[in-house]
């Protein structure tokens, strides 16, 4: 086998490609060349060796990378297209030559991004065969560019492939590869992602329930049909009232909510635990004076407050009918309600969050020519009824009908920050809810944390799982079910000086992270309810 392999390498090719001490494989295309799906053309397969570095995206969900490794991959680029289809996929699987750990690793995106080649660093370091995807487009073209086919049209097999199909061809291509690489196939095979990846990761659970044997969905922007366009509310209202709201007045709302809502979990921590109890009624900051630079302040007026209790509301319909969730009261409005003001509270201009105003303008309006500004609350709600129609069988990835995971095995640990000032923790929490109550012994594989003080993937001053990971091998080849997912809140700038380093294991919903008494900084401080 080798040397059949170094008869059609050539001799010198042979010395400076790898022959991985384990396998006897060469890193090159030749050991890939049956590499394909019955619903694909493959239009090229590039493999050669590399070093993996830690070029990685840090905002994601990750396998934690403790120092800056190098690693030598074998890094295969799939390119292929779909018959019939005419789109252009990306593919990128990397192999570790040495060491491998016997398991492979689907690794996901975040926003339009489908995934990365970098990304695959993470996986590699531990261990990993791992594979990603562009899903049909690159990560630095225009939503316009591959959201659309021209003018009026969406492109389908783009939006199919950023929304599903390329995830489970991924699957499937990666774990071919990882066979003809190391002569055996995989042992067991996890997805890791976060926000976009957290979708990806219930898409597969959803979908392709045979995949994974673990998943790993952090912060999961499932619902996209009804969030997306709950996302741009903020935006829609500031043009309604005509209000155009200053950095300095909503983040006075948000202290000030803080402030009254905090110690009501039993801890003065700026994190609100227990939302439910938050009864936080913004006029009352109506008539109050904000400081916002050394030698500028602004009066909060009537408008501010309707403005705000409107954002934490969430999008309504004209009978007054919620359409989805708001944010926390401690999340950050500043996200969501964008602008961009000449002086710390003038000349406020909207600056909508971009993926919520790529998906009216291209996905719901399609004219890339309209200017957002210009949707009125009567369009928003006539695009938010279009969103669920068009698109919640193809991206909504809100099935909550998880049987066929449960048959075939599957592990599923999602978990949620609760004041992400992007994705509505209560989006995450209900699509549970409704799994739980199509299968109440849903925690035999799918188990939901929620993380209070957590940002978005990662990141405020809350509890962030980073371990996860580790916890969903140990489910799925240990059969250790976590009861709970050990978080550490490591508070930044002005946090730090207040608060120190804090342990705290979440809690697997319907229980929440509870205190109980004590040092606060210590996860036996706290239980679960
Ligand atoms: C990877 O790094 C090692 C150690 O620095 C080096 O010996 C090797 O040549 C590198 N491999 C590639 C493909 O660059
Ligand atoms: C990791 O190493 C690469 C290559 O030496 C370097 O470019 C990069 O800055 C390093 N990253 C960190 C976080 O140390
Ligand atoms: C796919 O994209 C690559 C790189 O941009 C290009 O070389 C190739 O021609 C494209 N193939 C198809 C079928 O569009
Ligand atoms: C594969 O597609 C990528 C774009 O995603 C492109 O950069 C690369 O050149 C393509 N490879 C080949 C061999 O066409
Ligand atoms: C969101 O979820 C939290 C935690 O379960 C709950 O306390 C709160 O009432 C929910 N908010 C809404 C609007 O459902
Ligand atoms: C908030 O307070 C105002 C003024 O006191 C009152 O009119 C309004 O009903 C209150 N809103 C809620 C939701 O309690
Ligand atoms: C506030 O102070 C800054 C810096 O000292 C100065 O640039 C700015 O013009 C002042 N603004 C007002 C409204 O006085
Ligand atoms: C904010 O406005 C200024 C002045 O008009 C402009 O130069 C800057 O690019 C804007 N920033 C953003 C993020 O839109
Ligand atoms: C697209 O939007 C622009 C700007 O609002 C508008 O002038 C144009 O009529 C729209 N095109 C279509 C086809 O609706
Ligand atoms: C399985 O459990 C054993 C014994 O507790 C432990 O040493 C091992 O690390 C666990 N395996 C995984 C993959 O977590």
């Amino acid at each position: 086998m080798v040397s059949s392999y170094v008869y059609l390498l050539g001799l010198s090719q042979f010395l400076t490609s790898a022959l991985s001490a384990n396998t006897g494989r060469v890193c090159a295309p030749e050991t890939f060349a049956s590499l394909s799906l019955p619903s694909i053309d493959v239009l090229s397969i590039d493999a050669k060796l590399n070093n993996a570095s830690f070029d990685v995206d840090d905002s994601t969900n990750a396998y934690p990378v403790a120092t800056n490794k190098t690693v030598e991959v074998c890094q295969l680029t799939v390119n292929y297209t779909h018959l019939g289809w005419n789109d252009n996929v990306t593919t990128w699987i990397s192999l570790p030559v040495d060491n491998w750990n016997g398991r492979f690793m689907g690794m996901g995106g975040g926003g339009w991004i489908m995934g990365t080649r970098g990304r695959l660093s993470q996986a590699v370091f531990g261990g990993y065969a791992a594979a990603s995807t562009n899903g049909g487009h690159d990560e630095a073209a225009t939503v316009k560019s591959w959201g659309l086919s021209s003018e009026g049209n969406v492109n389908w097999a783009n939006m199919q492939d950023f929304s599903a199909v390329s995830l489970d061809d991924t699957a499937s291509l990666g774990k071919a590869a990882t066979k003809m690489f190391y002569g055996k196939p995989h042992k067991y095979a996890y997805w890791n992602g976060c926000s976009t990846g957290g979708r990806q990761g219930h898409m597969m659970a959803q979908r392709y329930p045979t995949q994974y044997d673990g998943i790993l969905a952090g912060s999961p922007a499932i619902n996209w049909d009804k969030f997306i366009p709950s996302e741009f509310w903020p935006q829609m209202l500031m043009n309604a009232l005509d209000y155009y709201p200053s950095a300095c007045e909503l983040n006075a709302f948000t202290e000030h909510a803080i402030d009254e809502c905090d110690a009501l979990d039993g801890v003065k921590d700026r994190i609100i635990s227990v939302p439910g109890l938050c009864k936080y009624n913004a006029t009352s900051l109506v008539g109050k004076t904000v400081q916002c630079s050394s030698n500028s302040t602004v009066k909060i007026t009537p408008k501010a407050a309707k403005y705000v209790t409107l954002v934490w509301a969430g999008p309504q319909d004209p009978s007054g009918s919620s359409l989805w969730y708001g944010l926390s009261h401690d999340a950050t409005l500043t996200r969501l309600a964008g602008t961009n003001c000449t002086l710390p509270s003038k000349n406020c201009q909207p600056i909508p969050f971009q993926i919520s105003a790529d998906w009216q303008q291209i996905f719901l309006a399609r004219n890339s020519s309209l200017d957002v500004a210009d949707i009125t609350y009567t369009e928003y709600i006539r695009h938010f009824r279009q969103s669920v129609n068009e698109y919640s069988s193809i991206i909504g990835t809100r099935d909550p009908d998880l049987t066929d995971f449960k048959q075939a095995g599957g592990k599923m640990i999602a978990w949620h920050g609760m004041k992400d000032p992007l994705i509505f923790f209560n989006g995450t929490e209900n699509y549970y809810r409704q799994a739980m109550e199509i299968d109440p012994s849903i925690q035999d594989y799918y188990r939901f944390f929620a993380a209070p003080g957590a940002d978005h993937c990662k990141g405020g001053i809350g509890f962030y799982p980073g371990s996860s990971l580790d916890s969903l091998v140990n489910w799925v080849e240990n059969g250790t079910a976590p009861d709970t997912l050990r978080a550490i809140a490591t508070p930044t700038g002005t946090d730090s000086a207040k608060l120190p380093l804090r342990t705290a294991d979440l809690c697997a919903y319907p229980k929440f992270l509870t205190y109980v008494g004590g040092d606060a900084s210590k996860a036996s401080s706290f239980t679960c309810k």
